[in-house]
């Protein structure tokens, strides 16, 4: 079927194309697009042409999917395709409404006139794929709004409004309706223009105005390399801009050509484009119908209002759903109301809101002491103490009180969510909604699937998920669920480290190195070290965890919880959230080493990153394994959003993909036979030799 709806108005032929739902130039709309321009240039009764978007949109740029397979070569390239519509002799103009995004905007700019709609945005997200725009963007831009205005548009990557832009000549028009027929007047008049003796305007003509191209770049370079030390683009987005502005445009244009080729089989744009559809993937659920009705939530209810429970109802009251508040006593609540207006005042203070917004948040929050106040909201989350017997009690308060209907979630991090649901009489109506410290600042939420969760539960979960800002990912039950479950193999690792001879400080440097935002021991210093402790207790007393973490025990037992007690791994200053060396921690590692005996040796940073990095894919294999976790990716946005991994690396399981699952496999053996190697620890995963073997990576493609 065509991409492209050829009609004519007068002497002028629109040219509509289609390509749902972005209207992304895939190989087959770029050769039908070429051939309805060819059809206009070879008509003798046609005069102009006008290229517009079906589907509402211009278009959001090149089809990522492509990229890196055969159809990217397949028919006409972007290249091919813009350097005709440049040529022709005949006008083209470019009617933007909502989005001419990538090289969607550098189709348009390729055209002899732009006319937009005035809520129209245009953009260059390449950037954020780890890309620059390689279609003619980093050439002509710069020369139709200037240097500065383009390095602000690429680096950024953000959608903006074309108003922004009317008065330069990015646009000919920008209208508040009627764009068709604006188009089709524009490309009369420009018909009419050459007729009599004007030449088409053309981006590639127009000079570079800036007086001191050179210094303006050195300074945009100097800003990139400290924002965005570990992506290659935005340099060489400045690289390209410099280079055509200083030389030809076509000598611009060939070393945009040369300079993205090396981004696209570059490591970091392989990352981001995983986690582009990675984070799309998230929200699908396999085995329901994509068309399944969820249910309304129009209020919701929050029982405790500890950290977790006032950070969750931000979330809530940010996106304008009133929230009911309850918790034990009066003190407990007052305590949980004035932390969240103490969030509140704090973002007033730096200007990120208006004191009205904040009381307007503030008037949607009812705090109550009473079960029988909340029997009519359409969503609970319980966010009480992490103990089954206090669950226990107010889900079986909850059952007899709230309406049937109602969802009821627990935000438990390692409780078995299919025993919680046992406690009511209704556990199609029960899921996990975890979210992650500080709940109003992290964008993961694991929704956690129990055996009886209904398809429309889960449903209402991933679409409220968005409606509060979060990226959802679906978790089945285990201890843990997805993230805490492999952090657990994460922090074992990073202990055993510590016994072989590394300290924290070695440990998290390594790692911070390799680009996590921090090494385990500062995050257990932030986070609490008394949250796995209070876990570990638990399991050494079910016998599920067979190894006693001596040295992070006897810190807990010194009231060493991290930031919060001013000492943890590490000892802290009033007021000062460095992490310094701790003598007293140095004495009893070295106290729990000699009583243990084992050989202590030196470890460099390769091992110790390998190590954890491969602790978590190990246990993440297993998580796919055990059906836990949907998909790879799944996983890896699990990391991403809620662990700090290097985004740039694409999370775990991308990253063990871009080593080969063969040499992931292969350096588990070894940490397993090295002396002191833990056999069964290392033991690679059965799916890891199973893919290993058929060459086949976690994420889908073939090793
Ligand atoms: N190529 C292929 N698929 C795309 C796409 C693209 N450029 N842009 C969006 N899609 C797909 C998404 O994967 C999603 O598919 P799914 O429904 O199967 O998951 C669907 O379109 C809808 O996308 P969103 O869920 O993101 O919808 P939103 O309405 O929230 O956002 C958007 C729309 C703002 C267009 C957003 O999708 C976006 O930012 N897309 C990427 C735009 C981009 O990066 N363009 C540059 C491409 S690279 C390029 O052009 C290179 C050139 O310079 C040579
Ligand atoms: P917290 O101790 O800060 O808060 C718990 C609150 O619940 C207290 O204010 C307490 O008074 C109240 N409470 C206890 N029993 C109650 C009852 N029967 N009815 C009403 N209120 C009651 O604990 P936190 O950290 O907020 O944790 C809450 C839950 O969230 C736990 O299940 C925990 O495992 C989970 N969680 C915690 C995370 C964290 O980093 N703190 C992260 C993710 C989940």
């Amino acid at each position: 079927m065509t991409k492209v709806d050829y009609s004519t108005r007068g002497r002028i032929a629109v040219i509509a194309f289609q390509s749902p739902p972005v209207n992304s130039l895939g190989f087959a709309l770029r050769r039908d697009l070429l051939l309805a321009l060819e059809r206009a240039v070879a008509d003798d009764g046609v005069e102009g042409v006008v290229l517009i978007g079906s589907n509402a949109t211009f278009s959001a740029g090149a089809d990522i999917r492509e990229f890196g397979g055969p159809d990217m070569r397949r028919g006409p390239s972007l290249w091919t395709l813009n350097s005709f519509l440049e040529r022709m002799t005949k006008p083209a103009v470019a009617a933007i409404e909502g989005m001419a995004l990538g090289g969607g905007l550098e189709l348009a700019m390729s055209c002899h006139h732009r006319v937009a709609l005035t809520n129209a945005k245009i953009g260059l997200p390449e950037v954020k794929l780890g890309l620059l725009p390689g279609a003619g963007g980093t050439q002509r831009l710069p020369r139709l709004i200037g240097v500065e205005g383009a390095l602000n548009v690429m680096l950024s990557g953000e959608p903006l409004p074309v108003t922004l832009f009317a008065k330069s000549p990015l646009f000919d028009k920008v209208v508040e309706s009627g764009l068709i027929d604006a188009a089709v007047s524009v490309a009369e008049a420009s018909a009419a223009a050459l007729k009599s003796g004007k030449v088409l305007p053309r981006a590639r003509d127009m000079k570079v105005r800036e007086p001191d191209v050179q210094a303006l770049c050195q300074f945009a370079r100097n800003t990139a390399k400290v924002a965005f030390k570990e992506y290659p683009a935005p340099l060489s987005i400045i690289d390209a801009v410099q280079f055509g502005a200083e030389n030809s445009f076509d000598a611009g244009l060939a070393e945009e050509g040369r300079l993205f080729k090396q981004l696209m089989d570059g490591p970091v744009s392989a990352a981001l484009r995983h986690v582009f559809f990675a984070e799309r993937a998230a929200s699908r659920i396999d085995d329901i119908p994509p068309d399944i009705k969820s249910r309304d939530v129009k209020s919701v209810a929050i029982i405790g209002a500890g950290t977790m429970g006032t950070g969750i109802a931000i979330n809530f009251l940010n996106a304008g759903i009133p929230v009911r508040l309850l918790e034990l006593n009066k003190d407990a609540l007052d305590r949980g109301v004035g932390r969240i207006r103490e969030v509140y005042e704090g973002q007033v203070k730096k200007g990120k809101l208006d004191s009205a917004k904040m009381e307007s948040r503030m008037g949607l929050l009812t705090p109550v002491l009473e079960y029988p106040a909340i029997k009519d909201v359409d969503l609970v989350i319980e966010a009480v103490f992490e103990e089954m017997s206090v669950k226990e009690k107010v889900f079986r308060t909850l059952d007899s009180t709230v309406r049937q209907g109602a969802i009821l979630a627990t935000n438990t991090s390692t409780l078995d969510v299919n025993h919680i649901a046992g406690f009511t009489s209704r556990p199609q109506d029960v899921i996990g909604l975890h979210f992650f410290s500080p709940a109003n600042v992290m964008r993961l939420l694991e929704v956690v699937r129990g055996a009886k969760t209904t398809p429309d539960v889960l449903a209402t979960a991933t679409t409220l998920s968005k409606k509060i800002k979060k990226t959802a990912v679906v978790s089945g039950v285990c201890d843990g669920f997805i993230g805490n479950r492999m952090i657990h193999h994460y922090s074992a690792q990073a202990m055993q480290m510590i016994n072989e001879g590394a300290s924290p400080e070695q440990i998290d440097r390594a790692v911070e190195k390799f680009g996590f935002a921090m090494g385990p021991f500062r995050m257990g210093d932030l986070a609490g070290n008394d949250i796995g402790w209070h876990i570990r207790k638990r399991q050494y007393e079910e016998g599920s965890l067979k190894v006693r973490q001596v040295i992070a025990d006897k810190l807990c037992e010194l009231g060493r919880f991290g930031q919060k007690t001013g000492a943890g791994w590490y000892d802290y200053k009033k007021g000062d959230r460095t992490a310094y060396p701790s003598t007293v921690v140095s004495t009893i590692i070295d106290e729990a080493r000699k009583a243990a005996g084992t050989p202590l040796r030196k470890l460099d940073d390769r091992e110790i990153v390998d190590r954890l990095v491969y602790a978590l894919v190990n246990e993440g294999a297993r998580i796919l394994e055990e059906k836990i976790a949907q998909r790879a990716s799944d996983i890896d946005i699990v990391y991403l959003m809620g662990y700090g991994f290097p985004i740039w690396r694409g999370g775990p399981m991308h990253y063990a993909d871009s080593q080969t699952l063969y040499e992931v496999s292969r350096r588990m053996q070894s940490f397993a036979t090295q002396p002191g190697g833990d056999h069964e620890f290392w033991k690679p995963a059965s799916l890891i030799e199973h893919l290993s073997a058929e060459g086949r990576s976690f994420t889908g493609g073939v090793a």
